[in-house]
């Protein structure tokens, strides 16, 4: 097609555009035309009103592509003392369509001077003609109003000078404090700008498409030193004795992924094995404990070049623990930002699970420097392709790099949760139109992250390892530098052909039958594009019911929903035009091969080779859908697990307890058979199956103790002791064993004291008396730490003591156990105090505001506390997190979503209309809102079941 013919068809779409929305003025300032300077000026009346009272020149939310940046050189002096920071910025912009004005992103910055020169001028050394600036706050945008108007196709250099203070929450150019072991408290400089915060530090073009070149300077004082994205190349001295800091050039990249911190950190360093300077930083007391992130982060580097086989671009690369931090990490280039827990192991207080958790971290935002900063997605609708992918490539990596870690059964866990938020109706697309900022924070939510690496492991397993592995290289390859969207992940995906396989038709088949299976669907011509988009365009998750009729299985496949039963009158509608392209895998009880079938309708019928006691599908649960077997299915499955367990993958097990207990929330399985599955975990060795078991007693056990139904809690509680009791009984108080031996001791001893078994009381309390003998000097094993000090708070002399331990403790893993503990008293005042404690802001930092009062709320004595303290203090937390933020979003969910009665339901129901009342909407109200109905719903229905199956059971 030629570009004129091109055009046409596009203006078509945008007039048609155009005419369907409500307001066609609107349509004056269309994405991609700008009005002449005439047209505005005849036009004022419908434009927006900037802050000086005058017409501002664009309408919309999105920037207009007329002008485009092509570098920015940044000059940044931030004062740690006065908390503020005075700034300049020369941007070098291309004008695509003759314009008068420039709209760029800025928000709470002042802006002292702008001008602009054309090359000429800069050739000349001309000086650069002022610009009038006007200011439109509610799209948290300027406009630089040019005197002439600027010329198509020519470059032009905007200068702007700017200040501000540093900020105070967790966003922007931000100020973070720690105290140093001698008591002193220091200040550093950082900061923090995805999705849109760029602009809280200097005027920019700040969406992700917008790629350019950064020249950073930082001035600073001598005891501090200044980090950025690129390495230093010369300090210059000025008078006066502050220092100048002058950074390389950046690569292309968006405006979120630039950072700069003043600091006094210090810091460990070593060399991949291509050369490229890491190192990991953190305040100088914490700084024995970043080696362990130094041997991982230079692991994962190197296997990270070598997966995608793309050399890392930079020649260094900084991980830095900030003090205090909003989310768990951040990206960005070259000079990644961790909350300390995020970042720092010490071996002294960091049990198992928080290896665990640092790996993968460390893992998540290695993978975004291709995944995300070489190639980018072109607009936030689509950032599951920054997070999805970071989250899936924490399993490869670390399962290359740490195989000990066994990282595949956490993946598991992974996607079991997001499927809990996939099978209510409020769930969304992975990939969903935003706007606003505050929609856009939204989006980095389980579906995004979750819902994300989990298709995407469905995807290998279907398309086999080499060809996975051969399309991402393909698609990071094309679009390295650039952006991209969904469809271009597709045909990078099914273009994937490897050596040997020819292709046709722009698909690669194979001769060769040996490879996989997956071949002969490849020969069906399958494109993967088709598939892929029924599942991110859709919202929710498959449910496939399987009916077993001599060696005919008959397959159809529906919209799974928890909460709603397929004899409820809403049912129907609820699963109107849902279809996914599942890639279905069984095996049966005469062979293990994996057979495998796409299901691409509503109904289909598969014929087996030989008649089979039962068929297990979604082999190793590598599929995004729950699967539900109608006649006899379960309880042959379940036969089979009593008898011989170990016929069926260990994956297959962990999946049936999962999809068992799911089928039951849907009213499609009934509680008891599901429990009677699980009696054969008294068999199970294999310990991530045993967790899974154990996490739906754990669930009963609170949801029941929550709402005081004593007898089910007691027989619960027998019933767990008495089954479990070999298991607990073995256990060791120490840290010995493989990283999930060490994990079943965790889950295992947590529960037994919390259920008040004498011996694990008796021997936590022991070392809990000898640990505040000791000064709190005595190395409690780290896996049982936890245990110790919530067996230890529930005296008010531990209480207290373990409350000035927090504040001593220079381990931020110890203080979250510590903070945990303290979150288990019975007392409310004490559970108060923490609370106030969290609000000021000192002792108990804001940063972990949401997660303590998530934890109040899950302790029975908390729950009402923590509900009415967020209901009356809804402004002041609004304050300190933004609406769509993740911990808002934490503390929303986190307080109410375990409520399980009417009137708590109505409760929470007002509260969100008085917000909504307020302009305050959140996706997070109506989430919070099912789930407390589906909760309501499942003591409905199977409360009397539980009791009766426990009574017969101990
Ligand atoms: N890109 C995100 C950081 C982020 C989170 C930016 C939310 C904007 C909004 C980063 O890569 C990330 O995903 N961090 C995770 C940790 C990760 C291991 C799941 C986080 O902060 O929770
Ligand atoms: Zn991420």
């Amino acid at each position: 097609m030629d570009n004129s013919c091109r055009k046409l068809i596009f203006n078509i779409y945008i007039g048609f555009y155009c005419s369907a929305i409500i307001l066609p003025q609107m349509c004056i300032c269309s994405y991609f035309s700008t009005p002449s300077i005439d047209q505005f000026n005849k036009d004022a009346g419908t434009f927006p009103v900037a802050t000086n009272g005058q017409p501002f020149p664009w309408h919309e939310l999105r920037l207009p592509t007329v002008v485009t940046p092509l570098h920015y050189d940044l000059f940044v002096h931030p004062n740690l003392t006065s908390l503020d920071f005075v700034a300049s910025e020369k941007i070098e912009v291309l004008v695509r369509d003759a314009t008068q004005f420039i709209i760029l992103h800025s928000t709470d910055l002042e802006i002292t001077n702008a001008t602009l020169q054309s090359e000429e001028d800069v050739r000349y050394r001309k000086p650069g003609k002022k610009l009038t600036v006007l200011s439109y706050p509610a799209h948290q945008q300027i406009a630089l109003l040019v005197p002439e108007k600027l010329m198509a196709d020519l470059r032009y250099y905007v200068t702007i000078d700017f200040q501000a203070k540093l900020a105070d929450g967790f966003e922007g150019f931000y100020k973070s404090t720690y105290r140093t072991l001698g008591g002193e408290t220091r200040t550093i400089a950082v900061t923090d700008f995805e999705p849109t915060q760029a602009r809280m530090a200097f005027p920019c073009f700040d969406e992700p498409l917008f790629k350019a070149s950064f020249s950073i300077k930082i001035r600073r004082e001598s005891r501090h030193i200044a980090l950025s994205n690129m390495p230093k190349v010369k300090t210059i001295e000025l008078e006066g004795g502050l220092l100048e800091d002058h950074f390389e050039t950046t690569v292309k990249m968006s405006t979120y992924l630039v950072a700069y911190i003043v600091c006094d950190f210090n810091s460990v360093s070593g060399t991949s094995s291509s050369g490229v300077k890491v190192s990991v930083y953190a305040s100088p007391d914490k700084w024995s404990q970043t080696h362990y992130a130094l041997e991982a982060s230079l692991k994962l580097l190197d296997f990270y070049e070598n997966y995608f086989d793309i050399n890392y671009p930079l020649p260094k690369l900084d991980l830095v623990a900030i003090p205090d931090f909003e989310s768990g990490a951040m990206e960005n280039w070259g000079l990644i930002t961790y909350r300390e827990t995020s970042l720092l192991f010490d071996p002294k207080t960091s049990s198992v699970s928080d290896k665990l958790w640092v790996t993968k971290v460390v893992a998540h935002e290695l993978a975004h420097q291709w995944f995300g900063n070489l190639v980018t997605m072109e607009w936030w609708n689509d950032i599951w392709l920054n997070e999805g992918f970071a989250t899936y490539m924490e399993l490869i990596s670390a399962n290359a790099t740490y195989p000990e870690l066994e990282l595949d059964n956490y993946f598991l866990d992974l996607c079991f949760e997001v499927i809990k938020r996939d099978s209510l109706n409020s769930s969304r697309p992975i990939s969903n139109q935003v706007e606003t900022p505050t929609q856009i924070k939204e989006m980095f939510d389980t579906v995004s992250y979750k819902k994300g690496a989990c298709i995407l492991n469905m995807l290998k397993d279907f398309l086999s390892e080499e060809k996975f592995q051969k399309g991402i290289i393909n698609y990071l390859k094309k679009f390295s530098y650039g952006n991209a969207k969904n469809d271009d992940l597709w045909s990078s995906l099914s273009n994937s052909c490897l050596e040997g396989d020819f292709t046709s038709g722009g698909f690669c088949y194979s001769d060769s039958k040996t490879t996989s299976n997956t071949l002969a669907f490849l020969e069906e011509n399958m494109e993967v594009k088709e598939m892929m988009t029924t599942w991110t365009l859709q919202k929710g998750i498959p449910l496939v019911v399987v009916k077993q009729e001599g060696r005919s299985l008959r397959l159809q496949q529906e919209r799974f929903l928890s909460g709603v039963f397929k004899e409820d009158p809403e049912w129907r509608a609820l699963q109107e035009r849902y279809l996914w392209h599942i890639p279905l895998t069984y095996s049966t009880s005469s062979s293990d091969a994996i057979h495998r079938h796409i299901l691409k309708s509503k109904t289909d019928t598969l014929d087996l080779p030989e008649k089979t006691s039962w068929v297990k599908f979604n082999v190793d649960s590598n599929g995004y859908y729950i699967v539900h077997y109608e006649g006899h299915g379960w309880d042959q499955l379940i036969t089979q697990l009593n008898q011989n367990h170990t016929l069926l993958r260990p994956k297959d097990r962990i999946g049936l307890i999962h999809d068992a207990f799911q089928l039951v929330s849907a009213g499609r399985l009934t509680l008891d058979k599901a429990l009677d599955l699980t009696r054969y975990l008294q068999h199970e060795t294999n310990i991530p199956a045993l967790l899974k078991g154990l996490e739906y007693l754990e669930t009963f056990y609170h949801m029941m103790d929550r709402r005081n139904i004593s007898d089910v809690t007691e027989n619960l509680k027998h019933y767990f002791l008495r089954y479990f009791k070999p298991v607990i009984d073995t256990q060791s108080w120490s840290d010995e064993g493989s990283v999930w031996d060490r994990m079943l001791r965790s889950v295992l001893l947590k529960l037994a004291c919390y259920l008040n078994h004498a011996p694990c009381i008796r021997k936590a309390t022991q070392l809990f008396s000898q640990w505040m003998e000791s000064g709190g000097k005595l190395n409690i094993p780290t896996d049982v730490l936890k245990i110790v000090y919530s067996v230890g708070a529930q005296t008010t002399a531990g209480w207290n003591y373990l409350l000035k331990q927090y504040e001593l403790s220079v381990s931020g893993a110890e203080k979250n156990k510590i903070l945990y503990a303290l979150s288990t008293s019975k007392h409310e005042e004490k559970l108060m105090k923490l609370i106030e404690l969290g609000m000021e802001g000192k002792v108990i930092k804001t940063q972990d505001l949401a997660a303590l009062l998530h934890a109040i709320a899950r302790n029975p004595e908390g729950q009402q506390l923590a509900w009415n303290f967020v209901r009356e203090n809804w402004t002041e937390l609004l304050k300190k997190f933004g609406l769509g933020s993740f911990p808002m979003r934490m503390i929303i969910s986190g307080t109410t979503a375990h409520f399980s009665s009417k009137d708590e339901l109505q409760e929470v129901k007002l509260f969100f209309e008085f917000l909504k009342a307020q302009g305050s909407h959140l996706d997070v109200f109506q989430i919070v809102l099912e789930t407390i109905s589906k909760n309501i719903k499942w003591l409905e229905k199977n409360l009397p079941t539980l009791r009766t199956w426990l009574l017969a059971s101990i």
